[in-house]
């Protein structure tokens, strides 16, 4: 096949891309948006703070700009997040316990009814844990406790029972790493709670100091192992030319070697406007050419 999506569906996996609403109106992003992704991730848009700004009133513009466009395209769209330290409205730091709890499930309820049955995977819990594998510090830790992953995502269970439920991390692509044994056990646990959880996001934001691990295919097949889905939802590596196609084809070839790999999703369309300035991450570079590392992205989808 010709196109990242269309070379990734033969494999049974889908290839998607983080869309930012502001440059839908750009002809090249578009373009290559369409002829190259199966699947779409909102940068922003889907956030708390761009969602919710104020408790209970929702701005559903811009969201709906980008889940359109995906769907009129028939592209499948993950949605992105639900419960996240970060973008988070103020207001929500204000909460007392019981207010804070019931915003949560409200906003979930909220969110994931809007697009009930229309999204493939929701980012339900991101980023809740330190690197050295205690709970992050977040609100929702301080006032909820260590509960508050389990109610998200029995919220969101009964918000939409289509949608499957990932968690979303970064730094756990190493298996021997402490993040990494704290999210796996927290899976192990809900999966042998009965706690609803379909699928794990690795986020997969890599740069020199925090290069792809040797072992990566090793943690993708764990966690698969625990009898959920694996996604790599938010890939961009540091770097050019050869040296980051090859790290390219070794996060592809992982997918492709882990049945319950569903699919990657790239972290931006191209290097001009990723969200790491001075870098040049992605696949197509600011003019929307193929680098080294979108050839060895195909090549390898297409078996090469
Ligand atoms: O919308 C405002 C705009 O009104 C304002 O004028 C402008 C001035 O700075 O800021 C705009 O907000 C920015 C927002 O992106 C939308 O463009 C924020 O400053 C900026 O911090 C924000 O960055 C995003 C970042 O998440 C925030 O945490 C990046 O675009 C986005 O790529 C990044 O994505 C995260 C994932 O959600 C979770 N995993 C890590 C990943 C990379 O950090």
């Amino acid at each position: 096949a010709t196109t990242l999506g269309a070379a990734a569906a033969e494999r049974g996996k889908y290839f998607g891309v983080a869309v930012a609403a502001g440059h839908l109106g750009e002809s090249d992003y578009t373009a290559t948006l369409n002829r190259e992704f199966r699947s779409v991730t909102a940068e922003n848009e889907m956030k708390w703070d761009a969602l919710e700004p104020n408790r209970n009133q929702f701005n559903w513009g811009n969201a709906d700009r980008i889940f359109n466009h995906a769907r009129g395209q028939g592209m499948a769209v993950r949605g992105h997040t639900l419960v996240w330290h970060s973008q988070l409205p103020g207001w929500v730091g204000g909460l007392d316990t019981s207010n804070l709890r019931s915003a949560m499930v409200n906003h979930i309820n909220q969110v994931m009814g809007h697009w009930r049955g229309q999204i493939t995977a929701w980012d339900v819990v991101n980023e809740a844990f330190e690197e050295n594998g205690s709970r992050r510090n977040s609100v929702f830790q301080q006032r909820l406790g260590d509960g508050y992953i389990e109610e998200a995502f029995r919220a969101a269970r009964a918000a939409d029972p289509n949608a499957k439920l990932c968690y979303n991390d970064y730094n756990i692509d190493r298996w021997d790493y402490a993040k990494t044994q704290a999210v796996y056990r927290m899976v192990q646990d809900f999966t042998a709670r009965g706690v609803p959880i379909d699928c794990v996001g690795f986020q997969g934001h890599f740069n020199s100091g925090n290069p792809l691990p040797s072992n990566y295919h090793t943690t993708l097949g764990n966690f698969a192992s625990l009898g959920v889905d694996v996604q790599i939802t938010e890939l961009d590596i540091a770097g050019s030319g050869q040296t980051q196609a090859e790290q390219f084809r070794g996060v592809t070839q992982a997918c492709l070697a882990v049945a319950r790999c569903n699919g990657i999703t790239v972290w931006g369309v191209t290097d001009k406007y990723s969200w790491r300035p001075g870098d040049t991450p992605l696949l197509f570079d600011g003019n929307y050419n193929k680098k080294p590392a979108y050839d060895a992205v195909l090549a390898t989808l297409n078996g090469g």
